[in-house]
């Protein structure tokens, strides 16, 4: 079935369209285990002009696994699986407006996130990516065993990234909103599919290395910050309505640009439930 798979790179570094497919109709088992080596070799895969209601959105991303809720904001009521990204005409933040990988406060940190667009501003608003196995591999090799052996803290509090939740939380956020969850990962993981390296800090939540203060960890924190979202290491997706991305969390981030004040872009989000990081 893989070989049905038009599948075109959008970059050098990571990111793929594929094409042909009507998302609609349902995948059989050989060809959610082609999208599948798809997300595994291209680390973000994209579908375009899909035209999906909310059931067939959660019965595509139940082909790759279990729909899990997002901590602080409650799900669109035909289908709590789904959470509604949102910014709005009036609002300046844009939800999740920074580098990170999802909610790598939980103790097991979702495999993928789903985001399907349904209104899009005129322009703008764009998503980029970055792939962590070429920010770890392209690192030195005494950096890298330093790596190897450290825990990074992550945290949900950190003041960048909850203030991008404010406006979601303050219109349909749940019972859990103001709590804060605290994680520790190992700060390379390797990935249990395709048995790869893959830095795991990101700005938006790693807080310091265990064992170590908040001051000692912020030089290398600082410097791995900025060396991961190299522009080598990123493909940017610009959407249209009924474009889908799929992306592993396990091995990419991303950043939601908020380029667009004055206009509503309304996505609907799907997170599917991850394993420990080791
Ligand atoms: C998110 O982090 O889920 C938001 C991504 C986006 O809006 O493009």
């Amino acid at each position: 079935m893989s070989s049905n798979l038009d599948i075109r790179p959008v970059a050098g570094a990571l990111g793929a369209e594929i094409h042909g497919v009507d998302l609609s109709k349902g995948l059989d088992t050989g060809m959610a285990a082609a999208v599948r080596q798809a997300l595994l070799d291209h680390l973000v895969i994209f579908f375009r002009d899909q035209s999906l209601e909310a059931p067939q959105f959660l019965a595509f991303a139940e082909a790759f696994g279990e729909p899990v809720e997002y901590p602080f904001v409650k799900g669109i009521d035909a289908c709590p699986q789904i959470i509604e990204v949102a910014k709005l005409e009036h609002e300046k933040t844009n939800f999740g407006g920074i580098w990170h990988s999802d909610t790598v406060y939980l103790q097991e940190p979702p495999m993928g996130s789903m985001l399907l667009a349904r209104e899009l501003p005129p322009y703008g608003g764009d998503t980029l990516f970055a792939n962590q196995y070429l920010a770890y591999e392209s690192l030195s090799e005494t950096f890298r065993k330093l790596l190897d052996g450290l825990t990074a803290v992550h945290s949900s509090a950190k003041a960048d990234v909850s203030k991008t939740r404010e406006d979601r939380i303050s219109s349909s956020g749940t019972a859990e909103a103001g709590k804060e969850y605290l994680s520790f990962h190992p700060a390379v993981r390797t990935h249990p599919e395709t048995g790869r390296k893959a830095l795991f800090v990101n700005t938006a939540h790693t807080v310091r290395f265990d064992g170590m203060t908040e001051a000692e960890s912020e030089p290398i924190l600082k410097y791995l910050y900025q060396h991961q979202i190299r522009p080598e290491f990123t493909c940017r997706f610009v959407w249209q309505p009924g474009s889908l991305a799929f992306w592993d969390n396990r091995c990419a981030q991303h950043n939601p640009v908020n380029d667009y004040h004055g206009f509503r872009r309304i996505m609907h989000r799907i997170t599917l439930k991850g394993d420990k990081p080791a």
